[in-house]
Parts: structure tokens; sequence; C-alpha cells
């Protein structure tokens, strides 16, 4: 099988933002306790923080985190979290039927984030509270002047202000599981209210609205209408949320791009209809603030409805297969291309549950395979996003009908003149050859071409063998008058770096 690839300098989308590469760090699990935090474990710092973890977050090129949740937020009272540990109170936890020690707060998570060397996207709790608790943690948050929540920080211990100006307001509320789950129109009135509420406390920020929790949501779509009638003028961004796994069936799960492709197409025509009846000159862009594969969703519920309240349980600690790795990298490749109305996202999760990174308590750190097309990605994706032109041989999947057998986006740097290509094979059994067309970039080269792929599909990274299938050199890479060819094996991921 084989593709053409033809990209030209003039033909952007828009800019590789940085925002793409956000990740999500929820109360949830191991995410926190013994997770990104862990006292006493031999690598922590002074503020229990464990350092094998802050490194491989820095590696693996985080913009954003998204925190404390997710489910977990819309039963959560922030206050829970600060001041003095010992005060601290004990909560149940009823979206993950956990118990919360609330030992780590508002406080420890932007200790955390400057180490991290992330920008904060704080969520506000929309299902059991309302505008009043959000403009209370935005006081505490980012208060200036002699008041009283401010004061209470300070009397924490932070003098300064934060200053967090990226806000979710509420979490999935669109679903039933949701604690306080309303109607689009509850919800759409909440959201405006409160969006206009913080903003006359603080006038410079950037406020998401809940969209839908998946495509395939029996309300996607009138959601979104609604939400958006309602609250346009006030909010940002509105969000999407997508999890993909394999079902027996790799090929559907291999483009599943497509659905995310067709979900940012569904959001955007929405929103942009709603724009159009309002005469708004105004653009509601996508935060996609939850992606990912995720398994173990409809498996054993029990740990969240019954039984024992454990603190900090294994939970959805999927453990990835190369296949996986390859989605996870076609996803990314979903979002870049749709750059002009995706101006946000967030792999979730980032640690322990659904998460690149793991960690054993007392133990290692260490990458599973979907850090790599992750991190490959947020280190080399810089300038402009590329209109990637394909002509592909093309494959049947059972979910999404006819699918090309290879995907792609690139990206042109004009200040390095570097262009890159992230592209996937998702044949099941055969190599492919791509060849690109990139004449109109004159004379390139090639710098480094890697590809992720293993002979088993189904290999999984462990604690004891983490590194047996790396990103590996591509030596059949090679740049002829301007032209790539490239030989891309089975289910595999690929970056090629020209300049
Ligand atoms: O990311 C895991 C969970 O998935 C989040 O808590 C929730 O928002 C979504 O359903």
């Amino acid at each position: 099988p084989s593709a053409h690839i033809t990209i030209e300098p003039a033909f952007t989308v828009g800019p590789v933002r940085r925002g793409t590469f956000g990740s999500f760090v929820e109360q949830w699990g191991r995410a926190v306790y013994s997770g990104i935090y862990e006292p006493g474990h031999p690598t922590a710092t002074e503020e229990g923080f464990r350092g094998d973890v802050l490194e491989l977050v820095r590696e693996l090129g985080i913009s954003t985190v998204r925190y404390p949740g997710g489910n977990f937020v819309s039963g959560y009272r922030w206050e829970d979290g600060v001041g003095p540990v010992s005060e601290r109170p004990v909560r149940q936890d009823l979206a993950w039927h956990s118990l919360e020690t609330n030992a780590f707060g508002l406080n420890e998570f932007m200790a955390w984030a400057r180490k991290a060397e992330i920008e904060p996207m704080m969520a506000v709790n929309l299902g059991t509270r309302g505008l009043q608790e959000s403009l209370d943690i935005l006081e505490y948050a980012n208060g200036t002047e002699a008041t009283a929540l401010a004061d209470l920080r300070r009397s924490h211990g932070v003098e300064d202000p934060y200053g967090i100006t990226f806000w979710c307001l509420g979490n999935e509320m669109d679903g039933l599981w949701q604690i306080g789950h309303k109607t689009a129109r509850e919800y759409g009135r909440l959201a405006s209210e409160t969006a206009r509420a913080m903003r006359r406390a603080q006038a410079d920020l950037t406020l998401v609205a809940c969209g839908s929790s998946s495509s395939n949501m029996p309300t996607f779509g009138v959601w979104e209408r609604e939400v958006l009638e309602e609250a346009y003028d006030e909010i940002d961004l509105i969000s999407a949320h997508a999890y993909y796994r394999e079902e027996n069936d790799l090929g559907s799960f291999l483009a599943s791009a497509l659905d995310l492709d067709y979900f940012v197409e569904s959001v955007v025509a929405t929103a942009d209809a709603v724009g159009a009846a309002r005469k708004s000159r105004k653009r509601i862009n996508l935060s996609f603030d939850e992606w990912n594969v995720w398994y173990h969703e409809e498996e054993d519920p029990s740990v969240v409805t019954g039984g024992a309240w454990p603190h900090a349980p294994r939970m959805e600690e999927d453990v990835y297969t190369v296949a996986d790795a390859v989605v996870v990298g076609g996803l990314l490749i979903a979002l870049l291309r749709n750059t002009d109305r995706v101006h946000s996202a967030s792999l979730a999760q980032l640690v322990n549950t659904i998460a690149p990174i793991m960690t054993e308590p007392d133990g290692p750190a260490w990458r599973q395979t979907i850090f790599h097309p992750f991190a490959l990605t947020s280190a080399h994706a810089r300038g402009e996003v590329l209109r990637v032109a394909i002509t592909s041989d093309t494959y049947d999947t059972a979910r999404y009908g006819r699918a090309d057998l290879v995907d792609a986006v690139a990206t042109h740097d004009a200040t390095t003149g570097d262009v890159v290509l992230f592209v996937i094979n998702r044949s099941l059994s055969d190599a492919t050859t791509v060849t690109l067309d990139a004449r109109a970039f004159g004379g390139a080269s090639v710098v480094e071409a890697v590809t992720y792929a293993s002979a088993d599909h189904h290999w999984r990274a462990t604690a004891e063998d983490p590194t047996s299938v790396l990103p590996a050199p591509n030596a059949s890479a090679v740049v002829e008058d301007g032209r790539l060819r490239v030989e891309l094996p089975a289910v595999s991921w690929s970056m090629v770096r020209l300049t």
C-alpha cells in the first residue's frame, strides 16, 4: 500500500498552540496520592512531590494541567483543601466512592504546577455548588486586595495572588452520572451567570463551558446549542470529551481520529449557527479537555458503587499497548489539524489513572507506550500547522466506514525552516510507503525519522519492562529532489523532521 502527501508553506490551518499539549490531574485513584504527591518517597521534594514524576512530566512536554476534576469536582468543597493539613476534613468522594483526606489541595497543586512548569486550568464545582463558591475560590486564588478570602490565602502562607486565568465552569454536566447533573438550559443559565460574575471580579479570564461528554451522548448537538444560546456572550470555549478503545476491532480503533474530526466539525457548526443567529462576530472555540484511550470504564463498577470507602485506591490504571499509542498519536494529529478551532486540549489523565506516567508507591515511575508519541509531538510541533493533502489507499472499518490507511499532519516553523511530518499507518498487516512532496520548501533534507511500532501490536510497558519497545530511528526515510520517501510498518506512528 501507499500514500502520497503534498504540503505548501502558504497553506496553513493556524498556529501550533502550546495549549494543545495539556493534561489533567483529578483527585481520583492514585493520580495525586502516590502519583504526583508522595511525601516519604525517595525522590520526594520538600513539599512531598515525587521528583521522578516531575521529571517525566517535564519530559512529556505538558503545557496546562486541568485540576481537580473531572467528576470529582462536582462534589468538591475547595476550602477543605486549604489551611493547616491537620485541620482539613476527611470527606466521602461520591464520584469515585473513595475517601478524600484533603492533604493535597489548591495550594499544593499550585506549588506543584510551578515545579512542573505547567499552567493551571482550574475547575469550579457547578454540581453541588454554584456561583458564590466560584467567586470565593477566585478571590482566594487571585485576590489582590485586603479582602477576607485573599487574606485567608495569605494566612496560609501564600502572599502573592496566583493570577489563575483559565477556568472550567463545572464538568460533564450533560451526564446523568454527574453529581448535580442539569439540563442544558439549567446549566447554560448557571454557566452564564457564573461567568458574568467571575468576570466582574477579574476581566481577563478564559472561561470554558461544559459541552458533551462524548459524541454518543443522546443530547450531543442539542446540548451545545442550548448551552450556547444561554451563555454565548459570557464564555470563550466549549469543552469536548472523547475516549476510545479497541473492543476487538483494531481496524476501527486505529481510525478513532475520524470520530474526533466529526466531533469537532459538529460542535463548530453548532456554535457558529448559534453565533450567526445572534448576529455575533464572536467565535466560540473548543477545549478538548478530556481525550485518551480508556478501557476499564465499564468494568467492575463495584469499586465505585458500594462496599468500603478506600483512600487513593488503584482505579482505572490502564496498561497501554503499542496500538493504543498509535491511536493517541493519531488523535494528536487530528487535534493539530483542527488547530483553527481547537484552542486547548487535555490528555486525560497524567499519572496512574488512564495515564502516560505510572508509579509504584515507594517504587519507580515509568513511561507508558502512549507517552512517546505525545512527548515527541509536543517537543517538535512548532510554528504553523499545514494543510495536508493526502491520497491514500483505504480500508473498511465497521465503526466509521471507509478510512485512509495513512493519516498525517505537518507543521512548519518559518523561523528555522523546519518541517515536521507526524504520520500513522493503520494497516494491520502491511508496511505502507509514504511519499511527501516538499519541493515548495526548497532543498529539504531529513534531520531525524523515528517510528514507534512493534511486531506485537499489543506489547505493553510495565514496571518490570518499560523499555523493550521505544521509538527507533527509521532508516528508510530519504529525500530525493525535494520528495521524501519513507516506509511505515504496520500499526505504527512516525515523525519525520526535515529542514
Ligand atoms: O477522566 C476521567 C473521568 O472521565 C472524568 O472524571 C470525567 O469527567 C469523565 O467522565
